[in-house]
């Protein structure tokens, strides 16, 4: 795990981020992992469902759908795999972090 965080630090600049390799990493998509991901850890705070216990999450950014989540896929990847930020104060458990960056390299090109 720290290998592919590691990889994914140096090789920043021309691959998007990612050091997975898409030959041989699991399928990982919306249905059987993105949206239990977000349902664990994003959408207490980032849904439309949620108008009034926001905890301050930015108006609009919400991730109820594959489609939002790929909008920010870029600042998904900086904030929770990269720096650790989101959700704030990070706690994504390890498996999970790989898992999304499998996600958002292999399934969204990001
Ligand atoms: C406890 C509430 C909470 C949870 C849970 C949470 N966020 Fe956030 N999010 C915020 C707040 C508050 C901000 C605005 C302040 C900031 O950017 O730190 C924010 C901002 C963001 C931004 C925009 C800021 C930027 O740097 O571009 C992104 C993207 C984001 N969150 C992604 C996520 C993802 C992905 C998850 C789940 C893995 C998540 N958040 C879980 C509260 C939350």
């Amino acid at each position: 795990m720290l290998l592919v965080l590691m990889v994914a630090c140096s090789d920043g600049e021309d691959t998007g981020g990612s050091g997975v390799d898409c030959t041989t990493a699991p399928e990982v998509d919306w249905d059987g992992f993105g949206h239990g991901f977000v349902t664990t850890y994003c959408v207490s705070c980032h849904s439309e469902q949620n108008t009034d216990r926001r905890y301050g999450a930015p108006e609009g950014l919400d991730f109820d759908t594959e489609a939002e989540f790929y909008a920010s896929g870029a600042r998904v990847r900086a904030r929770t795999i990269e720096e650790q930020t989101m959700p704030p104060g990070g706690g994504v458990f390890t498996d999970d972090l790989q898992l999304l960056d499998v996600y958002l390299t292999c399934q969204l090109g990001i």
